[in-house]
């Protein structure tokens, strides 16, 4: 009898230590360039993610982003019909040279009360191998991006 409810104490502790893994890889990242790129290239690829609809593929870039580009945008960016975006969209942009070699990857991910005052937006640069070479709260980035404030900060994608 005290057996039995040893083994199906552990069997219990067992379930809910494997249950809380697979929580923990499912949860969305922190606000962390490493701990971002970990999530779209192993947890959720981005590569499986969708286009905008009404940008779709391979397309041409403006300066300062390259020549070329593709935007992926998250399930919860799609399920997003007017802005602001759900907490938990991420784009990321692949850039391109003009002979399709692959430069940099950008990155925006939208994080409830990270920072309210510029649309709770965490921005992130890569190089095309994935090492972070800036990543958080990027004035640079927000600054151009802020022109379409009621668009949420999104240039590539028209809200209707
Ligand atoms: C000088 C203006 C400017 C700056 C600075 C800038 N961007 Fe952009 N960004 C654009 C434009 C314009 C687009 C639309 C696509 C294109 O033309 O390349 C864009 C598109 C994007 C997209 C695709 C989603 C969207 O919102 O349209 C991402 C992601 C992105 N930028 C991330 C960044 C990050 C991260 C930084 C800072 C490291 C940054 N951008 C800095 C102008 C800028």
């Amino acid at each position: 009898m005290r057996k039995k409810t040893i083994t199906g104490c552990l069997a219990v502790m067992l379930m809910l230590s494997v249950g809380s893994f697979t929580m923990a890889e499912d949860a969305m990242p922190k606000p962390d360039g490493d701990a971002l790129y970990n999530y779209i290239s192993k947890v959720s690829p981005y590569s499986k993610w969708s286009y905008w609809p009404d940008h779709e593929g391979m397309l041409e870039g403006r300066a300062p982003h390259a020549p070329q580009h593709k935007v992926f945008v998250n399930q919860q960016g799609i399920d997003s019909k007017k802005p602001p975006v759900q907490f938990g969209t991420i784009q990321v942009k692949e850039n391109y040279s003009s002979d399709n070699e692959l430069k940099a990857i950008t990155v925006m991910y939208k994080i409830k009360d990270y920072n309210p005052k510029d649309g709770d937006w965490f921005w992130a640069k890569y190089s095309a191998s994935g090492e972070t070479q800036k990543a958080g709260k990027l004035k640079g980035c927000i600054s151009c991006h802020a022109t379409r404030v009621a668009n949420d900060f999104v240039l590539v994608h028209e809200f209707k």
